[in-house]
């Protein structure tokens, strides 16, 4: 029994009384907390590896602002680690994949993992969250789209200007295409994994599909999303699986991204949600959209901007407040909660 449904509600686009609100990188390194328990952890890897450690930190945030969901702690990474590329985080430089896959022959040597055993970690934090979460809020799982853990893949970890991939795209579709494809059905089995192990709804991290021009995104990312969503299990212990489908810099394309089958669009802070609720025709949700550097402001300046996130949207359903990206690790946890407290004041008035 789930004591609060706002998001899946506010995600399936039916009546709430207010506008349920989380955040992208909700547990994370601007909490003292968080940070605590990776240093017990010793890395962000083992963290993300041990479910106990895992369920510790999703359920933190929770614990310091009324929000309306919780997310799995893990990363999008995750698949290309059991892909057996050999994944490292170095500490303030981001991940480093050691045996980055730039040639046919290093696509045709990998094999779609089995969720349930070499991620099998990730399906006992999905278990142990949901019984300790005890119907509190819904548990979000999520993966990253193809291209984008593809970006990582190829580039060998982080990257500016995306080189090795998009010379890839532009000399070798081909090889391009058999990752992409290969991820996708990884990708399908890992969320479908985590729905069967607890997920009440989830989220597909498109971060760098925004570098593309647009017939390159729809071919080589959302073509690869609609893949994945159309092969998602959508019911599971009696209730619908909302997903929930965000492209960072992908303000343009809404209304392709709108006709892939998903419930919602995570919109960021480069598009006015009112322009994107008039490109989707109100046929799906809306999440998002606070630029992410506004909670170093103060906390009154803070109210105003999500009193004007929220008046974008305007009246009616299918709005899940959130960031437009994830949060910042320099930024204060009460700036946080003065967002998270704006949008339980302010929001009523759109639904009464
Ligand atoms: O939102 C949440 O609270 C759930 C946890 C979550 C993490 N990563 C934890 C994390 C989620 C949903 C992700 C997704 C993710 N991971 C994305 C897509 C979302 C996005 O923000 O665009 C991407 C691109 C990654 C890959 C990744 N993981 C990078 C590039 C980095 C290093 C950069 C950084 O912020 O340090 C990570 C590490 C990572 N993933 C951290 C966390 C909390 C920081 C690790 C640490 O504790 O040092």
């Amino acid at each position: 029994m789930l004591k609060n449904d706002l998001l899946l509600r506010a995600l399936l686009r039916l009546p709430v009384e207010r506008t349920p609100v989380w955040m992208m990188r909700q547990a994370g390194r601007y909490l003292p907390e968080y940070r605590a328990t990776r240093a017990r952890a010793g890395n962000f890897l083992k963290l993300c590896m041990t479910p106990e450690l895992a369920c510790e930190v999703t359920l933190q945030p929770l614990a310091r602002f009324p929000l309306d969901a919780a997310i799995l702690f893990s990363d999008i990474l995750t698949i290309p680690h059991a892909l057996g590329l050999g994944l490292q985080f170095e500490t303030g430089e981001g991940p480093r994949i050691e045996r980055p896959v730039r040639s046919r022959s290093d696509v045709v040597r990998l094999g779609v993992p089995d969720p349930n055993v070499e991620l099998r970690y990730v399906m006992d934090a999905v278990r142990l969250i949901r019984r300790e979460l005890d119907g509190q809020v819904p548990l979000i799982g999520f993966a990253g789209s193809p291209w984008t853990v593809g970006t990582y893949i190829v580039e060998g970890g982080g990257s500016r200007n995306f080189s090795r991939i998009k010379a890839m795209m532009y000399e070798d579709p081909a090889t391009l295409h058999a990752l992409l494809a290969l991820l996708t059905d990884s990708t399908r089995l890992y969320l479908n994994a985590q729905i069967e192990a607890g997920a009440q709804a989830v989220m597909i991290f498109d971060t760098w599909g925004g570098v593309l021009s647009p017939q390159r995104y729809l071919d080589f990312s959302l073509h690869y999303m609609r893949d994945i969503i159309g092969g998602l299990r959508r019911k599971h212990e009696g209730r619908q699986i909302p997903v929930i489908l965000f492209t960072k810099g992908g303000g343009a394309w809404l209304k392709a991204m709108a006709q892939s089958g998903c419930d919602a669009l995570g919109v960021d802070w480069t598009t006015d949600l009112a322009d994107a609720r008039r490109a989707v025709d109100d046929r799906v949700a809306l999440q998002g959209n606070l630029d992410p550097n506004c909670l170093y402001a103060s906390p009154v300046r803070i109210r105003e901007e999500v009193a004007a996130v929220l008046a974008s949207y305007g009246r009616g359903h299918g709005h899940v407040f959130n960031l437009g990206h994830g949060i910042h690790p320099e930024i204060p946890p009460e700036h946080a909660a003065a967002m998270v407290q704006a949008v339980h004041e302010l929001s009523p008035a759109y639904h009464r």
